[in-house]
């Protein structure tokens, strides 16, 4: 367990790699529709106010955890105490929710497969987009194995040669076509409502679950609460400091791609007419390739579209398999080979029966996982750290040379975020 294999090369591909799971569905299928639904502007300021008062603080706790112990998410807190809970809690948050995202990447790959075939192109004459959930249970079991077999292939190589590996590949590009399309929808007709859209803050728009959401939504975008940071951060190189840099880094990255994927989805829409922003989830699944039927070089953007939309959905879920692949691991004793293939396998079914019960468990799922477990396991998180680890833990986090930051984060950690998170999210229960 403890080779150099599985290690993280250095801090570089760390970051690539955290950035993979970072950026996802969530930035560029979940993202646009959210910021739509609750009128734009006012919404992105209460997300950027959670990302940094609540997000970055409890990615820099579960990195530090994982940094620490260098073991999965269930070992990686201490038994005979209250605190274990947390590791068997975000397992099954993780199996709930890997289970209805690798649902959504299949519906991508079929997507992407789709726009390969000229199907979103001005030159197909009868073009009819089926919405993906009504594509036939067959049809979407198979895309969701095959979005499965990627996602293994990749983690049976391990950190070096599979998540690293496949993370110095696919975020380069992923960067590349994004910038690709984010040039090309400057020169669309519809830049100036899409900016306005996106920067000009509606307050009155902001409902209290429009809060609960933007602060949910915090904690998906940046994959913290279920122990995916804690667990890559277990495969850190001895001595990878600072932790703060390597969290707002990942948190820059991700809230900048989310936000040109934002522009990008909105410039396209509103250079159409009758463009509805609030769209929900059909807007990446039937209101973009409808649209890009109707653009100039229709093929060619739905091509690079999808594409990144896969490469960003696969360095997500590969950081959601780890966090089982790692927990199984140690309490199996198999080898890489047979724990991702069972893994990998087990979480199929339970994509399977997202796909057949579709209607009773997706949304639920959605809205019940990022809404309210991902929230409580950050909170777990930051209560961990700041009470149980405490001040020397803290330290250790911020370094020795600010004293004043490293309080300031230690009474986030124990009070600030935890408060703020619940105080919201029950206030929607309550
Ligand atoms: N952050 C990813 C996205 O935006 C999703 C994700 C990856 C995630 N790993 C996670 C969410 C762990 C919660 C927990 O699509």
């Amino acid at each position: 367990m403890n080779s150099t294999e599985n290690k993280f090369s250095n801090r570089r591909t760390f970051i690539l790699a955290a950035i993979g799971a970072a950026v996802g569905l969530g930035n560029i299928w979940k993202f646009p529709y959210i910021v739509g639904e609750h009128g734009g502007g006012a919404f992105i300021l209460i997300y950027l106010g959670a990302i940094l008062v609540t997000g970055i603080p409890i990615f820099m706790a579960e990195l530090y955890i994982g940094k620490r112990e260098r073991t999965d998410v269930v070992s990686a807190f201490p038994k005979k105490s209250a605190w274990f809970g947390i590791g068997p809690f975000s397992v099954i948050s993780t199996i709930l929710v890997l289970g209805i995202y690798s649902v959504i990447g299949g519906w991508v790959l079929d997507f992407e497969f789709q726009s390969i075939m000229g199907e979103f192109s001005p030159s197909n004459p009868d073009l009819e987009i089926i919405p993906p959930q009504d594509g036939g249970l067959g049809k979407q079991i198979l895309w969701t194995g095959l979005f499965y077999i990627l996602c293994i292939a990749i983690c049976i190589g391990g950190v070096q040669k599979g998540i690293e590996r496949a993370s110095k590949i696919l975020i380069p590009v992923l960067i590349l076509l994004i910038l690709v399309l984010a040039v090309r929808s400057l020169f669309m007709p519809g830049v100036g409502e899409a900016t306005d859209f996106l920067f000009l803050p509606d307050f009155s728009q902001l409902t209290r679950e429009a809060i609960v959401e933007a602060i949910g939504h915090a904690f998906f975008t940046l994959s913290v609460g279920f122990g995916a940071i804690l667990t890559y951060g277990s495969y850190l190189p001895q001595g990878s400091q600072p932790l703060p840099r390597m969290a707002i880094t990942v948190a820059v990255a991700d809230t900048f791609i989310a936000m040109l994927m934002g522009f990008i989805i909105f410039a396209i829409g509103y250079s159409h007419t009758g463009f509805e922003p609030a769209a929900g989830p059909a807007l990446l699944f039937e209101t973009l390739p409808n649209l890009f039927g109707e653009t100039a070089a229709g093929y060619f953007l739905s091509i690079a579209f999808f594409t990144l939309v896969a490469f960003a959905a696969l360095t997500s879920a590969i950081s959601m398999l780890e966090i089982v692949i790692a927990v199984v691991q140690k309490y199996s004793g198999l080898n890489r080979l047979w724990t991702t293939l069972i893994c990998g396998t087990f979480m199929f079914g339970a994509s399977a029966l997202v796909i057949a019960y579709y209607e009773e468990t997706f949304d639920f799922v959605d809205d019940f996982t990022s809404n309210y477990m991902l929230p409580a396991g950050g909170i777990f998180m930051s209560l961990y750290v700041g009470w149980r680890l405490g001040p020397a833990a803290v330290k250790d986090i911020v370094g020795d040379k600010h004293p004043g930051l490293s309080s300031g984060l230690l009474w986030i950690l124990r009070l600030v975020a935890p408060i703020a998170v619940a105080g919201v999210v029950l206030n929607g229960v309550i």
